[in-house]
């Protein structure tokens, strides 16, 4: 089981016929009756607000014993949980900082899952920044979509890989959902043959406020190319998930242009975009919805997608090849390369 890259690239080469199907035909697919999560721990990243915060409360639905709520600022994460509290008494829920733009912080948040979660079922790894100009972190040199959405966020994963593995009951894989977009589709990627690529990536002359975002999660499409052939579905499976274009989220929130310009986004949002509610049950399909089947899967409209036509070409071979190494020499620091081989074992 290998997910999308065995898929035929799409036939739908008019990314604005995507766009309607996605919005306006697709059904959503709401977990049955029979599904429960009594017993099981999930950690949603980003969970304070927007989509992370809709999906911890849809988990929290399924009756979920143990929430992590994981957020950057955790002083709002404790707002968030209060609400969550007052709807789900039963539940226990813990509010753990994690700063995307911080290895330090991932690696602390890490460890501190691997010390004291006795078990770990799902992970949800939501949270996101679409930057509309260019801005560096200072600590890691990187800009910062392409840190928190692609870097830290496989960072993260990579890390908590071996408490998925070894804190699931036994037969039942954990499960784990990265937040994707169908914008990937349309995505130009214009610096893939660039070497080094990330040094690309980073370069202010090479921003693009359309297109920069979408590469960040294109990215993750790559990665998870590649790593399907390190970890097995009976351990954990590992798909992406495409909310589609949602309102009343905080993602625009760098949006800037006049008052007509902002009013008509608003208008379009909408018109076109699913509620929060919609959006954040596509992770929640991923996660519980889903099996092995879905491992390695883009999942967009509920159902497996194929990955942007660029992957299936000899040009997107090997500029997926170099995102799998240059992203194991930004982790030679720590002990993520160590963590993916250990999942062969
Ligand atoms: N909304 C859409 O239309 C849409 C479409 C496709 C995909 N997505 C994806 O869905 C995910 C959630 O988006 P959203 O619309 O819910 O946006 P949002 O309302 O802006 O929520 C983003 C979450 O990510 C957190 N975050 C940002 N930077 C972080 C960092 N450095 N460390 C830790 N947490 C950080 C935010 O924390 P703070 O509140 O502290 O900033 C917030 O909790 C994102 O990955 C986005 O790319 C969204």
């Amino acid at each position: 089981m290998t997910g999308s890259r065995e898929l035929e690239p799409s036939q739908v080469p008019f990314f604005p016929t995507i766009f309607f199907n996605n919005q306006f035909k697709a059904k959503p697919q709401w977990p049955t009756k029979d599904k429960n999560l009594i017993g099981k721990t999930a950690i949603v990243t980003g969970s304070n607000t927007g989509l992370g915060y809709e999906a911890a409360v849809q988990l929290l639905e399924l009756k979920l014993s143990h929430l992590i709520v994981a957020v950057r600022s955790v002083e709002k994460g404790l707002q968030a949980a209060t609400q969550m509290r007052a709807k789900y008494p039963d539940a226990k829920i813990d509010v753990w900082a994690l700063d995307l733009c911080s290895y330090d912080s991932i690696q602390s948040f890490a460890e501190k899952a691997d010390k004291e979660l006795g078990r770990l079922d799902i992970v949800i790894l939501n949270a996101g920044r679409a930057r509309m100009e260019h801005h560096k972190v200072e600590s890691t040199g990187h800009e910062e979509s392409f840190q928190v959405n692609y870097l830290s966020t496989i960072f993260l994963l990579i890390l908590l890989l071996p408490s998925l593995k070894f804190k699931r009951i036994a037969g039942h894989p954990a499960h784990v959902t990265i937040a994707g977009a169908a914008l990937t589709l349309d995505a130009k990627f214009i610096h893939r043959n660039a070497v080094p690529l990330f040094a690309s990536l980073d370069a202010p002359e090479n921003f693009d406020r359309d297109d920069s975002y979408r590469v960040t999660k294109l990215l993750a499409q790559m990665f998870l190319w590649t790593l399907v052939d390190y970890v097995s579905a009976d351990d954990v499976i590992i798909n992406i998930a495409d909310p589609a274009f949602v309102r009343g989220t905080s993602l625009a929130r760098d949006l800037k242009g006049s008052l007509v310009f902002r009013t008509l986004f608003s208008l379009f949002g909408y018109i076109a975009g699913r509620s929060p509610r919609v959006g954040a049950s596509c992770y929640i399909d991923a996660v519980v919805n889903k099996g092995k089947e879905s491992h390695g899967c883009f999942l967009m409209s509920w159902e497996s997608h194929p990955f942007p036509g660029l992957l299936y070409t000899d040009d997107g071979k090997t500029a997926t090849q170099r995102v799998w190494e240059e992203t194991m020499a930004e982790f030679e620091f720590s002990s993520a390369r160590q963590k993916i081989e250990s999942m062969k074992e």
